[in-house]
């Protein structure tokens, strides 16, 4: 796998989740991402950056434009040093929210993408990353 381009973008308030959004729609046309596929990944994107801000108290979005066998992929990690998920399988049930939201940020983005990874503890913050191929 080579990494083409890579980046990091704050998420921290409201305005930084906008930026993120505006950044992997940017990154993922700059891809040639069809634009079905782009639209799921800013979706994706749209919730992991409200959960890092809302639950994880803020963090960063890391991304990495890679090549992989050909393939052009978008890979994205949000990452923050908050209270992190104490049940993991529990995070990842459709509906199931600790702050009443609907439970369907975590599971709809693993939807969205073709690759999705869960990376928490209670105490370490959490990191999801995201990878969508063209
Ligand atoms: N970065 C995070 N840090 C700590 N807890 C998190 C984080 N992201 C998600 N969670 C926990 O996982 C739960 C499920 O997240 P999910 O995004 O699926 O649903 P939600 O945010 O509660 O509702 P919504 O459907 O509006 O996104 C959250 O309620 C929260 O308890
Ligand atoms: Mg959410």
């Amino acid at each position: 796998m080579t990494v083409r381009s890579s980046g990091s973008q704050p998420v921290r308030v409201e305005q930084d989740v906008v930026m993120a959004r505006q950044l992997s729609r940017k990154l993922a046309q700059e891809c040639g991402m069809r634009l079905i596929d782009l639209t799921k990944l800013v979706t994706a994107v749209s919730e992991l950056a409200r959960n890092t801000m809302v639950y994880g108290g803020g963090g960063d979005m890391d991304w990495q434009v890679i090549e992989d066998n050909g393939r052009t992929g978008l890979r994205i990690t949000f990452r923050d040093e908050g209270p992190g998920i104490p049940d993991i399988k529990l995070a990842m049930t459709d509906g199931w929210t600790s702050g009443g939201g609907l439970g369907l940020g975590l599971t709809g983005a693993k939807r969205l993408v073709d690759e999705f990874e869960l990376d928490t503890a209670p105490g370490a913050g959490t990191r999801v990353t995201i990878t969508r191929w063209t």
